[in-house]
Order: C-alpha cells, then sequence, then structure tokens
C-alpha cells in the first residue's frame, strides 16, 4: 500500500515542524509521591533524562518543604547534579526565598507560577492572583538582571477543582501580564487534566483572537480523563511548540485533589514521531528512563507507549 504524505493526512492543519518537550518529571512528576525518594535516585532520573536528547529538564522546586516535603532536596538536587552541555534545568521559584536559592545554586532557569482562580491560587501559594502577579513582576525583574531565563506558568487554565469552569478571557489576560513582565514563555496548565479538545480549542482561539503570541505559549496537560494527546494535538495545530510532559507519565499537584498523572513524555513522543515532527529526543531511551524511574517507585509505568515498546522488545 502505498502510504500519504503526512500532509495530506493532515491537510488544513498547522502543525509546527519542531517541538520543545519540557521534562517535568523530575518537578511535576516527583512532588506529589508520598514515598520517599532518595536525592541519589533523583540525580539518576535527571541524569538519566540528560542521557534521552531532551533539551529543558525541570529538576525541582524551591517551595516551602512544609508544603511540598518531596522537593525539599531540591536545593541539594541543584548543587550536585552534574549539567550535560545543551540542557536547561530549571526550577519552580514561588517567592523571594526561592529565588534566593536559586540565585545562590547557580539555577539559569527559574519558572514563576500563577493560577487562573481565586481559589487555587489561595490554596497552592496562599495568595490572590493579584498579589502573586505583583510579586512575580519583582522577581521576573531580579531574575532577568541576574541573567536567568523566567518561566510563568498558569493553573488550572481548562478547568478548576474548586471553582469548575475557567473563563478563556481570564487566562488571555494572565497569559499577556505574565509575558510583559518578562517570561520568555507562558505554559497553559490543565492542572486538573478535564479539558477536552472542544475547551482546548476554544481557549487557544481566544488567545489567538486577542493576539497572544502563540509562539510564546506552551501546553501542559495532565491525563486524567485520558484526553491530553487529544489536547495536545489541538495546541499543535494552534502552532503552539513548546509541550510540557512527564516521562512514564508521573505527576500531579498536592493542592489539586483529583489531579492524576502528566501526559507521559512517551505518548508525546510517540505522537509527534507519527505526525513527522522532530523534537530531538531518543523514545526508546526515553522509555529505559520511565523504567527505571517506575521500578523505584515500584510500580508499573503509566504510559501506553512505553509499555508497548517494552512488550515488544520482550516479545
Ligand atoms: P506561606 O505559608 O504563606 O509562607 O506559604 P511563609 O512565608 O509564611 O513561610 C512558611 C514557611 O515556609 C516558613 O518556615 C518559611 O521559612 C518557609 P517556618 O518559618 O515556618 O519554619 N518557606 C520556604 N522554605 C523554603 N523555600 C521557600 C520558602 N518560602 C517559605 N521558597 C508559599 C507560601 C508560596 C511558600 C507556599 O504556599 C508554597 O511553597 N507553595 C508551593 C506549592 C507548590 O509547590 N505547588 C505545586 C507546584 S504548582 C503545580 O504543580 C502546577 C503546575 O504544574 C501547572 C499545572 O499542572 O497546571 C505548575
Ligand atoms: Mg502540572
Amino acid at each position: 500500500m502505498q502510504l500519504m504524505p503526512i500532509s495530506q493526512y493532515y491537510s488544513g492543519m498547522n502543525l509546527p515542524s519542531n517541538v520543545t518537550i519540557v521534562e517535568v518529571g523530575p518537578r511535576d512528576g516527583l512532588q506529589n509521591e508520598k514515598q520517599a525518594i532518595s536525592l541519589e535516585e533523583k540525580l539518576e532520573l535527571v541524569h538519566r533524562l540528560s542521557q534521552t536528547g531532551l533539551k529543558v529538564i525541570e529538576a525541582g522546586s524551591f517551595v516551602s518543604p512544609k508544603w511540598v516535603p518531596q522537593m525539599a532536596a531540591s536545593e541539594t538536587l541543584f548543587q550536585t547534579m552534574t549539567r550535560a552541555p545543551g540542557i536547561r534545568y530549571s526550577a519552580l521559584v514561588p517567592n523571594q526565598r526561592g529565588l534566593d536559592t536559586a540565585i545562590a545554586c547557580g539555577v539559569e532557569e527559574v519558572a514563576l507560577f500563577a493560577a487562573a482562580t481565586e481559589t487555587f491560587s489561595k490554596t497552592n501559594i496562599n495568595c490572590s492572583i493579584a498579589e502573586s502577579l505583583q510579586r512575580f513582576a519583582d522577581l521576573a525583574k531580579q531574575a532577568i538582571d541576574h541573567g536567568m531565563r523566567v518561566r510563568g506558568y498558569i493553573s488550572c487554565v481548562l478547568g478548576c477543582p474548586y471553582e469548575g469552569d475557567v473563563n478563556p478571557e481570564i487566562v488571555t489576560q494572565l497569559s499577556q501580564q505574565l509575558l510583559d513582565m518578562g517570561c520568555y514563555e507562558c505554559s497553559l496548565g490543565d492542572t486538573i487534566g478535564v479539558g477536552s479538545a472542544g475547551s482546548t480549542e476554544a481557549m487557544f482561539e481566544h488567545l489567538c483572537a486577542n493576539n497572544v503570541a502563540v509562539e510564546k505559549l506552551a501546553f501542559h496537560a495532565h491525563d486524567t480523563y485520558g484526553q491530553a494527546l487529544a489536547n495536545i494535538l489541538v495546541a499543535l495545530n494552534f502552532g503552539v511548540a513548546t509541550i510540557d510532559a512527564s516521562v512514564a507519565g508521573l505527576g500531579g499537584c498536592p493542592y489539586a485533589k483529583g489531579a492524576s498523572g502528566n501526559v507521559a513524555t512517551e505518548d508525546v513522543l510517540y505522537m509527534l514521531n507519527g505526525l513527522g515532527i522532530s523534537h530531538g529526543a531518543n523514545l526508546e531511551v526515553v522509555v529505559e528512563c520511565g523504567n527505571y524511574i517506575s521500578a523505584v517507585l515500584n510500580r508499573p509505568n503509566q504510559s501506553r507507549a512505553a509499555n508497548a515498546i517494552t512488550q515488544k522488545r520482550s516479545g
């Protein structure tokens, strides 16, 4: 059978030719884990991810250990880990103390994280949206003055565990504000994975209609309802070329009840391969990495693609 070129299958679609994956496994993937994970195991995960061809790794967060105990070792992790050339290693920062720690550890990129609803903002970072933006503007300026790259996040863009539906207008306004304060990119998080292809399309339509620079947007999907890949395909079709994902589908936010894992990096890579979109990562090596951390956590790999590839290899 003669296969059609991919462009004919997807005629009318506006897919990017290259996508950057932001690997959030060591941070978003592990932050909600109740079991102890040693510093050595975290270092090994970051080391293995650094061998996969992935170019951006969110390795930890400098948040209060009272709020997120699993990230308490981030400072030591950043002080100890070997940074591979050509890879950006980033960390989440909620306040001045977090930024000071990032600067002291020589972190090159920080991520500030806002929320689309007041209740989530209060529950996650103990302040209102307006207070967070005021604080982030100051942190962004300081970080940029220190030569750091600054990324912005918005949580709950497609639904909130406390307030339900979210109006795309608030996402548009917040994205613009984060970009205006100097974030090179704003990652839109479906924190509890309730979005559908329809609601994802409505959000990006609103953003584009209001001239938010789509090349400065990233999409961050959780797979609670199994819709993450469909939603990512919608985002790609709007020209979004940065996708957050977590190896082995690890993840969840401790302040988002019901949030399951992030979309698995392996599943996203498999989809991108099928679309002929380049990403620079070696899927087979990422699968090994996901199997490693799943074994550490003593649980099955949550990636369907990883399991299929592993089974095929052993069969
Ligand atoms: P607070 O309680 O208002 O802060 O929390 P505080 O200033 O009163 O400090 C409380 C204690 O924490 C104090 O210790 C501080 O020193 C300490 P004590 O004096 O009681 O011993 N503390 C810190 N320690 C280390 N590093 C720091 C730090 N700051 C304070 N940076 C705060 C406010 C923002 C600190 C807190 O709410 C917090 O840490 N929140 C972070 C929550 C979090 O990490 N959530 C998960 C990440 S967001 C996410 O997953 C969503 C995302 O993936 C997108 C998506 O999925 O859609 C990004
Ligand atoms: Mg997340």
